[in-house]
């Protein structure tokens, strides 16, 4: 007679070996239950497509898989009307909705963990929940870049002062600096398609580590599922997170590209730049200062940003140590995926408006292009195209440069006269190319500022836009 212990009473449904019952401690220590919640849908999904799997395979009976399915859906519905409540003291979200089907459904629900482990388990579900993720991501992902299209098409006129160094370099349309972030974003989306692609494996099958103990086909189950193929080695399917990592990966790219963006957003919105004004829809005020508007949208996106690599830096050194195959400490995965998964949503959505609101200062972006002597290399170019070796023009150009800093004038205003001091290939049509307008329309080669060029990239990015399927 095996001995009356207290494992018995336990709600575990592994107690059987254990004499004692988990401490409370331990017990809140190891529970998931508060954030893998989130994957509810996904596991009850996979739990009905696996149970078909069972029934194909003979482990369980027509009649067995027929309640199993109808006992999940059941759960299903109540947990979309939010009316079940998971217990912690059961250790995850996989466990709970096992119990739940149990005690809805009687001795049969027992079957369904047949050859499946909650690792291989776990994976199935969130694979299947960053597979949708990614397209989500990658839907707002293209709203952002149809905003920045509206912003290019709309101030298609407006020169700005193209920087490098932070230092005034050369005339450029404020389109085709707004269009340098439809390019970021249409990386970031293949970033997100890899990411997708990357999850799109399918664990399931793999056991705890060794395979699954039954002739299941995986390959069918893997089509209900929704994925595209399966995991070759069960060992390496339970204890890989490289596709989590990858998806961090890509949210962290993003986020860079709009942590760059931000920061620009709050250097324009100086009055050092006055560059733009951001809406009071989008900006907020000082406590004591009744005089300030802050741009705080975009300094907390570019604070997100530190919060997001964080997720990656974190989630990369919990598996740098592990050992083949599962390891428990795998399941600190998911705070970090769901926490990326929320900030780079909402930060998608909130900059994406923020964005559309701003006013840009078009004439203060066009005085700001006119003084710092942008066009200087403009000058040179022009001594190039008069057989001028352009190390010797860049040096002419240097001394022109130094001659207008002493008498505060800009390379604009020179007259011929003036320029032949330094160089008598300048002829007349020299003091033509000096003027902001005439620096970006030289620059008429694919990918360059001029505006027919710009007009083409808009044009192009929008249909690439319409057309892209991703
Ligand atoms: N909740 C765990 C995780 O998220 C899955 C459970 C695996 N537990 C286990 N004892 N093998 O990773």
């Amino acid at each position: 007679m095996p001995k009356k212990s207290k494992s018995r009473k336990s709600k575990k449904a592994w107690s059987g070996r254990f004499q004692k019952a988990m401490a409370k401690s331990a017990e809140e220590f190891t529970s998931s239950t508060h954030y893998d919640v989130r994957l509810y849908k996904q596991d009850i999904v996979q739990s009905i497509a696996y149970a078909q799997t069972l029934l194909k395979a003979h482990v369980i009976s027509a009649k067995e898989a027929k309640r199993i399915i109808k006992g999940l859906e059941a759960i299903l519905k109540g947990m979309e009307r939010g009316k079940v409540k998971l217990d912690p003291a059961l250790e995850d979200v996989h466990m709970n909705i096992e119990s739940m089907l149990i005690s809805k459904i009687g001795d049969v629900g027992k079957k369904l963990h047949s050859g499946r482990s909650r690792n291989d388990q776990v994976s199935t579900d969130l694979r299947m929940y960053l597979k949708f993720e990614a397209t989500e991501i990658i839907m707002l992902i293209k709203k952002m870049q149809t905003v920045l299209l509206d912003l290019a098409e709309q101030h298609i006129k407006v020169i700005m002062p193209g920087y490098t160094h932070l230092q005034r370099a050369q005339p450029v349309l404020l389109s085709h600096h707004l269009m340098a972030y439809f390019e970021m974003l249409e990386r970031d989306k293949a970033r997100f398609i890899s990411a997708g692609a990357a999850a799109d494996v399918m664990p399931l099958g793999s056991g705890a580590l060794a395979g699954n103990d039954f002739k299941i086909d995986r390959e069918l189950l893997a089509k209900e599922l929704g994925f595209s193929c399966i995991s070759a080695n069960s060992m390496d399917a339970v204890s890989d997170r490289d596709f989590v990592i990858d998806f961090i990966a890509a949210c962290a790219v993003l986020m860079m590209h709009l942590s760059r963006f931000s920061e620009e957003i709050v250097l324009w919105s100086t009055w050092e730049f006055d560059f733009i004004e951001l809406s009071d829809k989008f900006a907020t005020g000082s406590s004591i200062m009744p005089q300030k508007k802050n741009p705080d949208i975009a300094e907390i996106v570019r604070g997100k940003t530190g919060r997001v690599y964080g997720h990656l830096q974190g989630l990369l050194t919990t598996m740098k140590g592990l050992p083949l195959a599962y390891n428990r400490d795998m399941q600190e995965d998911k705070e970090a995926v769901f926490d990326v998964v929320d900030t780079v949503r909402t930060v998608l959505d909130v900059f994406g408006e923020m964005l559309a609101s701003i006013n840009f200062n078009a004439e203060q972006m066009g005085r700001s292009a006119k003084k710092g002597y942008l066009t200087a290399t403009d000058l040179a170019s022009y001594l190039v195209r008069r057989n001028v070796p352009f190390r010797e023009a860049h040096k002419i150009v240097g001394e022109i440069v130094a001659y207008c800093e002493e008498s505060n004038m800009e390379l604009e205003y020179l007259s011929l006269k003036q320029l032949k001091q330094f160089s008598d290939k300048f002829s007349y049509d020299a003091t033509r190319i000096l003027s902001a307008q005439s620096s970006v329309n030289s620059k008429d080669v694919p990918g360059g500022t001029a505006p027919n060029r710009v007009k083409d990239a808009i044009k192009h990015a929008r249909k690439h836009l319409l057309h892209d399927k991703a």
